[in-house]
């Protein structure tokens, strides 16, 4: 299949898109967090596609895009108030909200389970296009199952080339990082995944704490129960060892010489020191291969996947990542890092 490349900004693209969707085809579409591979939610055959063309196991459920909470309602048995309140807080965004799937919603979508994942999309083009199309959009990360998120069109051709219709580029994601899941289908919400908002914002919102599932920031066990399905399987790793560190960046780069990796991923304000200290250890230090990936949860956030796929291209296979702070955003970056390094962690 020769995969067609689609300009967000040219209209006849976006509107060939929505004909493709409709006709139950794949096509990679830009959101505010990630590129989502898109089909039609209600066509089973449509959504099969999308776990052959990811190569996606086929217990990992997807979430469904759609235009607003009224496109919403008539996908789930019920809408309670706290998913009421979240939606209206910050839908259009990066919140995924998992409710009572309706039955008329084809079981591959929540890969059989009973619930269903819900949420709208704030990108101006995912909402045109989900407009466009008038159909409810099943969309997981448009990337290989198991690599980084694409946060650029390049990205999803990368994984996808010659697998689906089309990809329509619209640059660069402004978040970064995928949607917050949130499960509602019991009395106390249940974080399933950090993402584009924070746990704090959530609480704000609803004026109370939120239980945050262990799979978070812990390996699960092989025969732990996973509440959510997708938290079992190795994510966002490249083929590089990536080790992610804690400490100081004095502690860091002490042992960064001792453990002699191929490269470094650091935060913009370490750089200079970075440098430094190889300039003044000649003999002991060989110059430093080093990326950058902001200084704060936002920054970092928006970076970390295309550092991850950069790290592969440089064909580094040994790197030590200096750790994010686990606060607001922040736990949503350290999430995707503790999986990328098969929650390899030390502290110096
Ligand atoms: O930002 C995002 O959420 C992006 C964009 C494209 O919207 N999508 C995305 O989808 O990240 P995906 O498939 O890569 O991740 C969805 C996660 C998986 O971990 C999956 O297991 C979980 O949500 N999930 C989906 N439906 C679920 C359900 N019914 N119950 C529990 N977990 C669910
Ligand atoms: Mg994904």
């Amino acid at each position: 299949m020769i995969t067609l490349r689609l300009n967000a900004n040219n209209p006849k693209d976006l509107s060939l898109a929505a004909q493709l969707l409709r006709a139950g085809e794949l096509v990679a579409i830009p959101t505010e967090t990630v590129y989502g591979l898109a089909a039609n939610a209600l066509d089973p055959a449509a959504v099969a596609k999308i776990f052959e063309a990811k190569g996606r196991p086929q217990d990992n459920p997807l979430i469904v895009h759609v235009t607003d909470i009224l496109q919403a309602f008539p996908l789930v048995k019920v809408f309670p108030f706290t998913a009421r309140r979240l939606a209206e807080a910050f839908w259009p965004g990066p919140l995924t909200v998992i409710l009572p799937r309706a039955d008329h919603v084809p079981d591959i979508v929540s890969a059989g389970l009973r619930s269903l994942a819900l949420r709208v999309p704030a990108h101006p083009v995912a909402q045109a296009l989900l407009q466009a199309a008038g159909i409810p959009l099943a969309a997981p990360s448009a990337n290989r199952s198991g690599s980084p998120s694409p946060t650029l069109a390049s990205h999803a051709l990368y994984d996808l080339d010659g697998k689906i219709a089309a990809v329509l580029d619209a640059g660069p994601c402004a978040v970064g990082i995928e949607s917050t899941v949130l499960d509602l289908t019991s009395e106390m919400p249940l974080l399933l995944r950090p993402g584009g908002i924070s746990v704090e914002q959530l609480e704000t919102v609803l004026d109370r704490k939120i239980a945050v599932s262990p799979a978070v920031v812990h390996a699960l066990e092989n025969d732990a129960p996973t509440p959510s399905p997708g938290m079992k399987y190795k994510h966002y790793a490249p083929q590089a060892e990536l080790t992610l560190v804690h400490g100081s960046l004095q502690a860091f780069l002490a042992y960064a010489k001792q453990e002699k990796p191929d490269g470094l991923l650091v935060f913009d304000r370490d750089m200079s020191t970075v440098n430094c200290c190889c300039q003044s250890e000649i003999g002991s230090c060989q110059p430093v291969n080093c990326l950058r990936y902001g200084d704060d949860p936002k920054a970092q956030a928006k970076q970390l996947f295309a550092r991850l796929r950069e790290i592969d291209e440089l064909g580094w296979r040994k790197v030590l990542v200096r750790c994010p702070t686990k606060e607001g955003l922040g736990l949503a970056v350290y999430n995707r890092l503790l999986r990328a390094s098969a929650f390899r962690e030390v502290t110096v």
